[in-house]
């Protein structure tokens, strides 16, 4: 009879294109793994990964309630290191009435405090309106402090990844402003020593480019900070001689960009792993992983994370905004580079593969 109920109950679920958004962690049968994160509320969206170390422990975050809705909030759900099933997704940080998005987590594995900035502005405003908000965890991201206002200049908005400066004492956040006219560029702010405060450098000539997601070059003081394009063509990239005081004017890549979130990474390889939808226009789909082993002028490997499977009826086939990393941690099975992405705005897709897993697909 249980049997008969289950297998009744896998059926009503395929024939209705659910899937179980159980944080149970699957094999593939192309050697990667797979999870849909459980979610606490419906509209998900602008997923995070970040690695607390030395556990191990992966920390997701994103923003659960639909974009730009009252109430939209802050999840967090957490994968213990050998745990086969990440926790369901809890809320860590909301304003009754406000769109709290864009969520940036950061280990600092000196202090042992897990950092978390986000947007907010009051619901169905425009994203010009928004505030970045900052929030800790002094417990591995169980309980958070609340949240304060880290810059209150309105338009200021957050997405990719915060890294150390070179000497490893301060630290440079990549931004963006969102405008009301449309002239977004980006910015970073950039805080020399652990206690000094963050003063803020616009990124040069880069208008309609935002979201920089940046990478340092050959252990020295040249970083190279990749875009987003509100112009729907190509991903930017502008370089710092200077550990970030000062920027080039930003060149086309060779990568079609659709103005939707990218996410680079330097390896242990150092290869750097760009995860973005490969296409320019407006579809959001394929979300795909590249390879480049020359600091991203050429990206010879590809490999298609996700295609829209064109099931019309329930998906609207979004697979976007990506964010990935590469844990100081190696699974026996040797898969240790970890993406999530949106899927379909439903929940957040978590992949794990390994380097050559991205070469077998050769373009
Ligand atoms: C936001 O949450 C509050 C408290 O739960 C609720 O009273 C209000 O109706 C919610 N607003 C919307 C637009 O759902
Ligand atoms: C939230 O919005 C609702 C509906 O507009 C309003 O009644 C309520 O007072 C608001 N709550 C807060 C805390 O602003
Ligand atoms: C984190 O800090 C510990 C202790 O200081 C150190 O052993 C470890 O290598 C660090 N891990 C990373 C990933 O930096
Ligand atoms: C964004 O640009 C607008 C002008 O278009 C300005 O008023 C606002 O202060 C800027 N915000 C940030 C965070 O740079
Ligand atoms: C950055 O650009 C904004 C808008 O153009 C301007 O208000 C601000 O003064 C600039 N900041 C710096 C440090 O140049
Ligand atoms: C999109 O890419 C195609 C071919 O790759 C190119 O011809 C076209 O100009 C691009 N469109 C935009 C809006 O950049
Ligand atoms: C989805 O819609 C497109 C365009 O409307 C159509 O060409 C395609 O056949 C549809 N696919 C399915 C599976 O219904």
């Amino acid at each position: 009879m249980l049997t008969i109920v289950v297998l009744l109950f896998i059926y009503v679920c395929e024939l209705n294109g659910l899937i179980p958004y159980d944080g149970i962690i699957h094999r593939s049968s192309d050697g990667s793994s797979y999870a849909f994160l459980s979610p606490p509320n419906i509209g998900n969206h602008a997923s995070f990964i970040e690695e607390i170390t030395p556990s191990g422990t992966l920390a997701v975050a994103w923003f659960s309630g639909g974009e730009q809705q009252p109430n939209c909030s802050i999840a967090l759900s957490l994968l213990e290191l050998g745990s086969q099933q990440f926790k369901p997704g809890v809320i860590v940080s909301e304003r009754m009435n406000y769109s709290n998005q864009n969520p940036v987590l950061y280990w600092n594995n000196q202090t042992q405090v897990l950092h978390l900035y986000h947007t907010q502005q009051l619901g169905h405003v425009k994203e010009s309106y928004a505030q970045i908000w900052h929030l800790y965890s002094e417990d591995r991201g169980i309980t958070w402090t609340s949240p304060e206002i880290f810059y209150s200049t309105l338009g200021g908005w957050d997405r990719n990844r915060i890294i150390p400066t070179f000497d490893k004492e301060g630290l440079i956040f990549p931004c963006y402003n969102s405008t009301l006219n449309h002239l977004d560029y980006s910015f970073i702010f950039r805080r020399s020593t652990s206690t000094s405060k963050f003063i803020r450098i616009n990124m040069t000539e880069s208008d309609n480019l935002v979201q920089p997601t940046i990478i340092r070059l050959d252990n020295s003081e040249k970083l190279r900070a990749f875009f987003r394009d509100r112009r729907f063509q190509c991903i930017y990239y502008s370089d710092s001689n200077d550990d970030g005081l000062t920027w080039t004017i930003p060149k086309a890549t060779v990568l079609p960009n659709n103005n939707a979130a990218i996410q680079a990474y330097t390896l242990k390889s150092g290869a750097i792993i760009m995860a973005f939808d490969n296409l320019n226009g407006t579809k959001r789909s394929p979300l795909t992983v590249a390879l480049s082993y020359d600091n991203g002028m050429t990206w010879p490997y590809h490999r298609d994370v996700q295609i829209h499977d064109d099931d019309n009826s329930t998906f609207i086939g979004e697979y976007s905004y990506p964010s990935i990393l590469q844990t100081s941690w190696t699974a026996s099975d040797d898969n240790d580079i970890h993406l999530v992405y949106t899927y379909d705005r439903q929940t957040i897709k978590y992949v794990r593969f390994h380097e050559n897993w991205v070469k077998q697909q050769q373009q």
